[in-house]
């Protein structure tokens, strides 16, 4: 910390400062008179601050220091920390009911068919699935609808889609054919599990419904469109236009401290930015893998710099400690990270937040926060591996696609039973019910940035290089950057630390 003090006195100069320099002057009894003398003996020439301009001879060091900038520390150090507010309004975090018996799964379930079907029921009126077959006559039946989740997809023999529906009441085969080009586009993309409701005609023998039209739960039409709209955008930011008044959020995930394809420097460059107030960034949310973890993939620990986990978190939390006190850091776990892998996660335990500053807000992943009457929705993104396997045109180098996805079918894991073990809670952690301002998510390693009816969604990236495994899947890390999104226009601004 006292090293950060160096760098913002030099800073505030105007200059920047090499590592060892700080480190050298961070040595004395006095770096606060080092540092004015330093500043006295620089000319414009000057950049960057090195040990060559130090010249620590010919600073007379006082015998009985005053130390003022251990002192201004000090001070800092016991303030409270003027960090704006976070309200977090859903986290699994202390509430983890599950043992994992049959029943919860049947609730489970029970819970998401319940709170999806609640919302296509504001555009559709169906029925019972059971009362199809209880009240079909021989007769056509032109438009009927149903809701339900959808417990199988197949493709059959003829090229057609059929889909097995099922609700509280029982379950019904529908069929799409691929000629009615818009709902076969929808179909097309219908994972295991997630609801939708369907409209078709019932065929006479009472068994098989043809499909007219497919509808997600999706997000209403031109959602969002006002915010609690404060002051003007980002400058220069793709959406915003203004001078940020309002206050920023920087969003990053991936950032995988002790592997050692960890890019320190660059995140070291980054949290110095945060300092050196360029934009005005009052928040830091990180979506999970804030460290590498161990025993996470075969081979790992022979590509670990830092082999113990905990001493892993240690050296996050001395990275983290260097950022400015008035910005808040929101912390959530990912698969990397030292909690249960099922999900929804709960925060991480106390041992590791002990670890960090008091003021840094551990959540669950999933978490809905809030924050300047923004509500950001933080998912680490494990579902993405599951539905870029499942859904046609989903990609890793196009991540913003398939969190869309997610935002069409409120709901952040839809298919059970794949990659990421889903924990039967309660109630489904995972479907969207608040539609958020942002969705922050991470996990593929690669940026992604989009805008649906009104809801920013971000990929944030990485801070690891391409690792041996990601070389052999051929998946390419887009690593060093910071998303910064204006908490008043959701406008956002790439910043890049390689
Ligand atoms: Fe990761």
């Amino acid at each position: 910390m006292q090293e950060s003090l160096i760098v913002e006195e030099f800073a505030n100069a105007g200059y920047q400062v090499s590592p060892d320099a700080v480190a050298l002057i961070g040595s004395y009894s006095a770096p606060d008179t080092i540092v004015s003398k330093v500043l006295q003996s620089l000319d414009d020439s000057v950049l960057v601050v090195g040990r060559e301009h130090l010249n620590l001879d010919c600073v007379k060091i006082p015998e009985k220091p005053t130390d003022k900038l251990a002192e201004k520390l000090a001070e800092k150090l016991s303030k409270p920390a003027d960090a704006p507010a976070v309200n977090i309004l859903s986290d699994i975090s202390n509430e983890s009911t599950c043992v994992g018996e049959y029943s919860e799964f049947v609730r489970y379930f029970r819970d998401r068919y319940t709170r999806l079907s609640g919302i296509i029921r504001g555009r559709i009126t169906a029925r019972p699935i059971e009362s199809l077959r209880a009240r079909h006559s021989g007769r056509e039946y032109d438009s009927v609808s149903i809701i339900g989740m959808v417990s199988d997809v197949r493709t059959t023999s003829n090229g057609n889609k059929l889909l097995e529906i099922e609700d509280p009441t029982g379950s019904f085969p529908v069929l799409v054919r691929p000629s009615d080009r818009d709902i076969w586009a929808i179909a097309s993309g219908i994972v295991h599990d997630e609801v939708i409701g369907v409209t078709g005609s019932i065929t006479r023998d009472g068994h098989l419904m043809i499909v007219k039209s497919i509808v997600l739960p999706d997000l209403p039409n031109r959602y969002n469109q006002t915010l609690p709209g404060r002051g003007q955008g980002i400058n220069g930011s793709e959406h915003g236009n203004g001078d940020g008044a309002a206050g920023c959020a920087a969003l990053i995930s991936d950032v995988h401290i002790g592997s050692d394809t960890f890019l320190g420097d660059a995140f070291s460059d980054f949290i110095d930015w945060l300092g050196d107030g360029s934009l005005p960034v009052q928040y830091l949310i990180i979506a999970g893998d804030l460290v590498d973890g161990v025993g996470i993939y075969p081979g790992q620990e022979s590509e670990l710099e830092i082999p113990d986990v905990y001493d892993q978190y240690r050296s996050a939390a001395e990275y983290l400690g260097r950022v400015p006190k008035n910005i808040r850091i929101i912390i959530a776990p990912g698969n990397h990270d030292a909690v249960r892998l099922a999900e929804p996660q709960p925060a991480l335990p106390e041992k590791i937040r002990s670890m960090f500053s008091d003021d840094v807000i551990f959540t669950g992943n999933p978490a809905l926060v809030e924050i300047r009457g923004v509500r950001i929705l933080i998912y680490h993104g494990r579902s993405m591996d599951d539905l870029i396997a499942t859904i046609p045109k989903m990609s890793y180098q196009r991540p913003e696609l398939v969190m869309i996805e997610m935002l069409r079918r409120r709901h952040l894991a839809p298919m059970y039973g794949g990659r990421v073990s889903i924990a039967p809670e309660n109630s489904d952690h995972f479907v969207i019910d608040r539609v958020p301002h942002i969705l922050h998510c991470g996990h593929v390693h690669t940026i992604g940035i989009d805008r649906y009816k009104g809801v920013t969604v971000v990929n944030s990236g990485t801070w690891q290089s391409q690792t041996d495994f990601q070389k052999r899947m051929n998946l390419d890390p887009v690593p060093a950057h910071a998303t910064i999104v204006d908490l008043a226009t959701l406008g956002t601004k790439m910043v890049k630390f390689a």
